[in-house]
């Protein structure tokens, strides 16, 4: 796909990995972009990367009926970034497990689908277009001490493969994303090496480019990759052995 023509749209692009997309298609050259958040004014930084461009939304993913209307008022996007995503810690024995279950999979996995529902229709219109999700190497292997965290990005897995195989009739590029850990915030106080979230998102960018399906935008990634297909339950173990005795 041929970014310099294209028309992006990118959830939680306030912040973290979202804004670097938004710098990401900048520098691609994009024709426009609508970045997206849940707080209006947290985005004044974003939209002066390239005011000309940018165009701030607000949207929440977890509320289909604003998703819809924002549908109405981005008729040309070719290029959805579903990028909005929370974590809560605690594994599924923790005191507030349910709840943190609860708002993780609302947000990581329904509000994904809800955005998916709703923008095929109009990526049909537009020639197919692409859609990029955020997944985590914690969709492959649960990482206990972000339990249901890997729950949900593992639904989130299982549902880009779906909506990749119903949406290729219609031409509908659906890549996956799989970083090992970024410098953003959800990412503070995990106690190892990070690589800067311009680095994910130039990764995604080129995917889309080329027609790639999955990437594995980091070293950690590309090593996590690499051992899962030698020995999975070694990794499952390795994982498993991060929770504190
Ligand atoms: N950081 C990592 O190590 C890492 C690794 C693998 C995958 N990822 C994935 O990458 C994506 C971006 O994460 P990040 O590292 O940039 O995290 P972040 O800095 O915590 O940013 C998360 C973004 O999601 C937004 N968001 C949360 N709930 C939302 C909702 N209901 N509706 C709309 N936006 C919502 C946040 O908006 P507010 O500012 O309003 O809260 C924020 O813009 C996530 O899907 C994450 O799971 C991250």
């Amino acid at each position: 796909m041929n970014l310099n023509a294209s028309v992006a749209l990118v959830t939680g692009a306030n912040r973290g990995i979202g804004k670097a997309f938004v710098e990401a298609l900048h520098q691609a050259g994009v024709k426009r972009i609508y970045a997206t958040a849940r707080n209006l004014k947290a985005l004044q930084d974003v939209v002066a990367i390239a005011p000309e461009k940018i165009i701030p939304i607000v949207l929440d993913v977890t509320n289909p009926d604003q998703i819809a209307q924002v549908s109405q008022q981005t008729p040309d996007v070719n290029l959805l970034i579903n990028n909005a995503g929370v974590l809560g810690s605690g594994g599924f024995f923790a005191e507030n497990s349910l709840e943190t279950a609860q708002w993780e999979m609302s947000t990581n996995y329904f509000g994904t689908l809800y955005m998916i529902r709703t923008f095929a229709p109009i990526l049909k219109q537009n020639e197919g277009g692409a859609i990029i999700n955020l997944l985590s190497i914690a969709s492959i292997v649960n990482v206990p001490v972000f339990a249901s965290y890997s729950a949900s990005k593992a639904a989130l897995h299982s549902l880009t493969q779906g909506a990749r195989a119903e949406l290729a009739q219609q031409g509908t590029l659906v890549v996956g994303v799989f970083p090992g850990p970024v410098d953003t915030a959800m990412s503070e106080g995990v106690p190892l090496d990070k690589v800067p979230p311009i680095q994910i998102a130039q990764a995604a960018l080129q995917a889309v480019e080329q027609g790639d399906e999955d990437v594995y935008p980091d070293p950690v990634s590309q090593q996590f990759f690499a051992d899962i297909h030698q020995d999975p339950k070694a990794v499952e173990k390795q994982f498993a052995g991060m929770l504190p005795q």
